[in-house]
């Protein structure tokens, strides 16, 4: 197995509209999920899976709040945090653009801050370090593909990725875990805006299947997104039995 670092880039930015007006006064990334702010759930995902070197991408009017939340990542077992802040509404994609000089040369784990999984994550980041070049996605098979990018299966091998399509061509969501080698900063930079006016990760990951290397995992356990009314509930109810009832084998 090649060793090489990985750093992880969490994106928290964004305005959350579809969660007006909780969203009005905070960040969504900010909003309780049970017992913590939903920034914490990505943050141990990494953390569990052993990456320390950790850049949060925030935005819009409430990016201070992070700070005092998280400070340096103390809480986490961190000796530091990085920040960068993402102006406008440029998409995931875009925000993504912004890590380039953090990440180097080095691979990174990207994680949607409003992404949780109850499991870890540390097997897939071993899949994703064995792998000689190219980007990893996760994916989870959920029964409204339509909210989500949707991964067309051949085998072992994902042939497309469509984003929200009105017919998904399979029930494979993509989730908001991605991994990527250094040439993704490259792509990105070759990325036009979508229809509504944002660089779509979608876009980021078909780029590696022409190349022929972009490889996935299906996550084992619930996997949850917080970006609408109803999935906010659905996640605080997933932690909330998780933690009084224990995980389940
Ligand atoms: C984004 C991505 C989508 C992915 C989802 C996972 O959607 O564009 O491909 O399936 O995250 O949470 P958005 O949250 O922007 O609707």
């Amino acid at each position: 197995m090649r060793e090489t670092s990985v750093k992880g880039i969490i994106l928290a930015g964004g305005l959350g509209k579809r969660l007006s007006p909780l969203t009005k006064i905070t960040n969504k990334h900010l909003l309780p999920i049970y017992d913590k702010p939903m920034i914490y759930y990505p943050i141990q995902l990494l953390v569990d899976a052993g990456i320390k070197d950790i850049l949060i991408v925030t935005g819009g009017h409430h990016a201070g709040e992070f700070l005092r939340l998280l400070g340096n990542g103390h809480g986490f077992g961190l000796k530091h945090l990085n920040y960068t802040y993402q102006e406008g509404e440029g998409g995931i994609a875009q925000a993504l653009g912004l890590a380039r000089h953090f990440a180097g040369e080095s691979r990174i784990v990207v994680v949607l801050g409003d992404n949780l999984m109850e499991y870890g994550i540390r097997e897939y980041v071993d899949h994703f370090r064995a792998q000689k070049s190219g980007g990893r996605v996760l994916l989870k098979e959920v029964e409204d593909p339509e909210r989500f990018g949707v991964a067309a299966l051949k085998g072992k091998r994902i042939v497309s990725i469509e984003e929200k399509p009105k017919k998904p061509k399979s029930d494979h969501a993509v989730t908001g875990v991605y991994m990527y080698d250094a040439n993704v900063f490259d792509i990105i930079k070759t990325l036009r805006p979508s229809h509504r006016g944002e660089l779509e990760i979608t876009d980021v990951n078909n780029a590696y299947i022409r190349r022929g290397d972009l490889q996935f995992d299906i996550v084992k356990g619930w996997w949850a997104d917080c970006g609408t009314f109803n999935s906010l509930l659905r996640a605080n109810q997933l932690v909330a039995k998780q933690n009084h009832y224990g995980r389940q084998a």
